[in-house]
């Protein structure tokens, strides 16, 4: 019986600092941040498909083309989980040695955008067709405040890495 009992406290030490350190649950009493955490769990199937992002890709030939991506997720990674077939798009399967990943944005998405590094405008300088909007897709993670968002594809690509060995 005692060791049930210690076994009983040690769990609710334990769940007592799981709920501190979570930013999800708000522990009042142990039995309340059990209950924060179930329906936290139980409602995360429904959060994961509520949780996606939509984006339109223009693409080369002017097709509009819809497809849905998680938040986090990279354009580079959209492309390839839908299985969009973008020729040459991802060359270098996002390392930034390519800049097929060259994409175009609208103005009021280009804004929402994280801000670009020093090696992403080193590669997009390479890039076919750069405009004041460009980025390279490989770089751009979704936010839900890119929902809707439209990217196009340009009408060619340039592969840095098949400049340099001369095959392009
Ligand atoms: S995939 Fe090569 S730079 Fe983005």
């Amino acid at each position: 019986m005692a060791l049930v009992s210690a076994v009983r406290r040690i769990a609710q030490v334990r769940l007592r600092d799981l709920c501190r350190r979570s930013t999800v649950a708000v522990a009042v009493s142990p039995g309340a941040c059990v209950t924060g955490l179930r329906s936290f769990t139980a409602g995360t199937q429904s959060l994961r498909s509520d949780n996606k992002v939509t984006v339109n890709f223009i693409n080369r030939d002017g097709e509009k083309i819809t497809v849905k991506g998680s938040p986090g997720d990279s354009l580079l990674d959209v492309i390839v989980n839908e299985d969009l077939d973008f020729d040459g798009f991802g060359a270098c399967e996002g390392t930034l040695a390519c800049s097929t990943c060259h994409l175009i944005f609208d103005e009021d998405v280009f804004k929402k955008l994280e801000p670009v590094t020093d090696e992403e405008l080193d590669m997009l300088d390479l890039a076919y067709g750069l405009t004041e909007t460009s980025r390279l897709g490989c770089q751009i993670c979704l936010t839900k405040s890119l929902e809707g968002m439209v990217a196009r594809v340009p009408e060619s690509v340039s592969d840095i890495r098949q400049s340099n060995d001369g095959t392009a």
